[in-house]
């Protein structure tokens, strides 16, 4: 595999929307792929003997451009390369550049497979055999040829708002996930199966995870349909982004399976559909954690402008009552006038929280824990909401509050034993006040969702 163009060049529009079978190569790239076809080494000559008329009927390229590298031998119906790396490959630079590029190929959704030149020549039948293996998995593995193809993905729940940031910020949890598994289908349309007890509508436009799918359609407009098969964890109306990882994990399955060829931008842009669906308002501050994952800030929706925040370890305790408080009735209550004196304060947090974030100020981050504006209102509507605040600080947390429009609540700890003390605390009141819950001790998820 050679590569002639900087990695800039990688992520570039590609003429043919990402799907075709050069992946928007530059014409430079045919060029060096031209000038290697005219200079062929003696084991790419012996494997392309092999190659270019084989048992399997499979159309093989040779220095095929693709992206910004040069593929040895290329088949499209499998997306899968074969590569016959020469002694330069064993050099430490170019094994790291190797693990790059071969990273940024899966990325595309490719296969690739290496042998040795010294394989090649003296062992060529080991090699085909393997070539054989490769290819029979690939054609029985429903998202190879044998199929239209299938993602699974792990979508994690989310905490949006972090207290003091109504609708501009939020983060992602390592636990609980949702499982989401998309395939592409002929059948026009978003099918869903639930294989779940929640209940949730299979109407595509009354699901969160069916808008976001209709959203994504009508920019993917090569295929036809997909199918959906959706197992939810993370309750609905818990407050710790049901929905937002509903419609988050579909679309980046989806995407997966297109070559990536949309931003997570985009994604969080199809995916916001699913929370109007939700409550009636495209907000993004779970959507944007669930896809970029860790802390993320909102600048503005409309158009988007999304920010990841560095943050430091963080522990992350949540306790959720068992009652269903729904978004959009939680947004009703709030009021639509604020003063300026607690608009002044509320700033100030947002910031120093912020701030806190991004220069590793755990105090900082604690101080800024405080909300005027939403919590007064909205922590009516939660059970033993100011004696679960209290305990958790007294327990060591740092600060929490409402999660997203609740009824959960979520506090954050330096370590994990305080987390875990924090736990126990709400605990205690819960149990006193005979009130059923779950809880969750987790950390702050860095990657977002997760091809499984
Ligand atoms: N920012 C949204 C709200 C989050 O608080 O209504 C909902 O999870």
């Amino acid at each position: 595999m050679k590569s002639v163009l900087s990695e800039r060049f990688f992520f570039s529009p590609s003429r043919d929307g990402g799907l075709g079978m050069h992946y928007g190569a530059h014409p430079l790239i045919f060029k060096k792929a031209e000038e290697l076809r005219n200079r062929m080494t003696h084991a790419e000559e012996l494997l392309w003997n092999y190659l270019k008329i084989n048992e399997w009927n499979l159309k093989f390229r040779r220095q095929h451009p693709l992206s910004i590298y040069v593929a040895d031998f290329y088949c499209h119906k499998l997306k899968l390369i074969i590569e016959v790396d020469g002694e330069i490959h064993n050099n430490e630079d170019v094994k790291r550049h190797d693990i790059e590029r071969e990273t940024n190929l899966k990325d595309l959704g490719l296969k690739i497979i290496r042998f040795k030149n010294d394989e090649v020549i003296t062992k060529l039948e080991t090699v085909l055999e393997k070539i054989k293996n490769e290819i029979s998995d690939l054609q029985n593995s429903p998202s190879g040829a044998g199929g239209l193809g299938t993602a699974a993905v792990l979508s994690p729940a989310t905490v949006a708002n972090i207290v003091c940031g109504f609708d501009i910020l939020g983060f992602a949890l390592d636990c609980p996930c949702d499982e989401l598994i998309v395939e592409i289908s002929n059948e026009p349309g978003v099918h869903i199966i639930n294989n779940d007890d929640f209940d949730l509508p299979t109407e595509a436009e009354k699901n969160v995870s069916g808008a976001a799918l209709l959203a994504l359609l009508e920019e993917a407009t090569d295929i036809k349909g997909l199918k959906l098969t959706s197992k939810k964890t993370i309750m609905p109306g818990s407050g710790i982004g049901s929905s937002a990882a509903s419609a988050a994990g579909v679309v980046v399955a989806a995407n997966h399976l297109l070559g990536n060829r949309f931003t997570k931008q985009d994604l969080v842009r199809f995916a916001m559909n699913g929370e109007k669906v939700a409550c009636g308002v495209k907000h993004a501050d779970n959507i944007a954690p669930c896809i970029y994952g860790g802390v993320t800030l909102i600048r503005s929706v409309f158009p988007l402008d999304i920010i990841s925040i560095d943050a430091p370890p963080l522990h992350v305790t949540v306790v959720h009552p068992q009652i269903e408080v729904r978004t959009s009735d939680a947004r009703q209550i709030l009021k639509q006038q604020v003063l300026l004196k607690d608009a002044i304060k509320q700033w100030g947090n947002i910031a120093g929280l912020v701030a806190g974030f991004i220069k590793h100020d755990y105090d900082l981050i604690g101080r800024s824990l405080e909300d005027f504006i939403i919590e007064p209102v909205r922590s009516i509507l939660i059970p033993g909401f100011d004696d679960i605040k209290k305990a958790s600080r007294e327990a060591g947390a740092l600060g929490g509050g409402i999660s997203g429009s609740g009824p959960s609540i979520f506090m954050l700890s330096k370590d994990a034993q305080t987390a875990c003390a924090v736990e126990a605390a709400m605990k205690s009141i819960y149990d006193k006040m005979g009130v059923a819950y779950h809880t969750h001790v987790t950390t702050i998820n860095k990657e977002g969702v997760k091809i499984a």
